[in-house]
Order: structure tokens, then sequence, then C-alpha cells
């Protein structure tokens, strides 16, 4: 447990609820409501991050504060035929990650990440993979880590950690 209260721990199969959360913090990461919860749902270009959660092959993390999911950090791959707008490759999980706003700017994003990338290549997992639209600081968190840009898609800049 950190000094502010927040403890990380593996995500379950309970945690679809924080996990779907978590993607519509990410896509709504400007401040501004771009998509609701049921826009989001609705699109199975964005759902797909969540749906069934736990797939085989899923991995996550969640920050947990006051017995509360404030924030949590995962990855899943994604087939050719539907691919993450991170996609790389079939067997690249590709990261997705949100904090509650209350939570940001205190170090939970950096230890989820962590510790994301830590179980990712304790797994043997090759690389993982991640979508960073312009203008996202969340891109400086990547950066540390070790991410660097390998392509481009719309807005978005795709970033490879290799493990
Ligand atoms: C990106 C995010 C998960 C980082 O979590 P966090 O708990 O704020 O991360 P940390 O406190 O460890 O901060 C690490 C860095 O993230 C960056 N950052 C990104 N968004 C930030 C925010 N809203 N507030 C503060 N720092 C932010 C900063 O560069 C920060 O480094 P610094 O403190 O040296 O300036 C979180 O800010 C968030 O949920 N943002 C909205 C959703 C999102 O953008 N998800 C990623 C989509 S690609």
């Amino acid at each position: 447990m950190r000094a502010d209260g927040v403890l990380l721990r593996d995500a379950t199969a309970d945690d679809g609820r924080a996990l779907t959360e978590a993607l519509y913090s990410a896509v709504n990461w400007q401040g501004t409501v771009r998509l609701t919860r049921d826009d989001i749902a609705a699109d199975p270009r964005l759902s797909h991050y969540v749906a069934g959660w736990p797939r085989p092959g899923d991995l996550g993390v969640v920050a947990v504060s006051g017995g509360e999911p404030v924030g949590a950090a995962w990855c899943r791959t994604f087939p050719p035929g539907d691919p993450g707008y991170g996609f790389v490759a079939e067997d690249v999980p590709e990261v997705s990650m949100g904090v509650v706003p209350a939570r940001r700017g205190q170090g939970t994003g950096t230890a989820l990440l962590d510790g994301l990338v830590t179980r990712a290549r304790a797994r043997g997992t090759r690389a993982l993979s991640l979508s960073v639209e312009d203008g996202n600081r969340a891109r400086v968190l990547y950066e540390r880590a070790g991410f660097v840009v390998v392509g481009r898609s719309g807005d978005s800049d795709v970033m490879l950690l290799d493990l």
C-alpha cells in the first residue's frame, strides 16, 4: 500500500464494472463527455476492450482506495479482423487505462502501468501496445515506461513496449 492509501491488486472476474469505468475515463480523457457510457457500450470498436471480461489471456491491475476501485490498467489481444486502435499484432496485447479524476496526478497511473508491465513480462508476453491521441498527457506516462511510437492511426499514435 502506498502512503496515500492506494492499494494495487490483480483484476478479477468481478472487475468488469471497474474496467468499464476506466474505459469511460480513457475515451473521455479531455474532461468533457465526448461519448456516454451507453454510446461506448453500443460501439463494438470501444466496448470490445471490456466485453466478456475476463477472456482467456486478459490481464489487469486495479487500484483500490477505501475498498473502492479508483483506477485500472489492463491488456487484451485482438484478432486482425477486429483490431483495437493500438493494434500491432495478434499476439501483442493492447493496454487500456484510466484513473478517476479526483485521483489523477498522484502516481496511481504510473503504479498501475508498472504493475501491468511487470505482470505481462512475468507471463512471457513479448510486447504491449497502445493508442494515444494527440494532446493526451498520458503520452508522458507511456514514454517514461519505455513505450515508443511505431505507427499512426487517425489523430493518434500507436506505441509499443518491447518486453
Ligand atoms: C492517464 C492517467 C491514467 C494517468 O493516471 P495518473 O494517476 O494521473 O498518473 P500519474 O499520477 O502517475 O502521472 C503520471 C503522468 O501522467 C500525466 N498525466 C496525464 N493525465 C494527467 C492528469 N489528468 N493529471 C495529472 N497528470 C496527468 C502527467 O504527465 C503525469 O506526469 P507528471 O506528474 O510528472 O506531470 C489518468 O490521468 C487518466 O485516467 N486520464 C484520463 C484517461 C486517459 O487518458 N487514459 C489513457 C488513454 S490513452
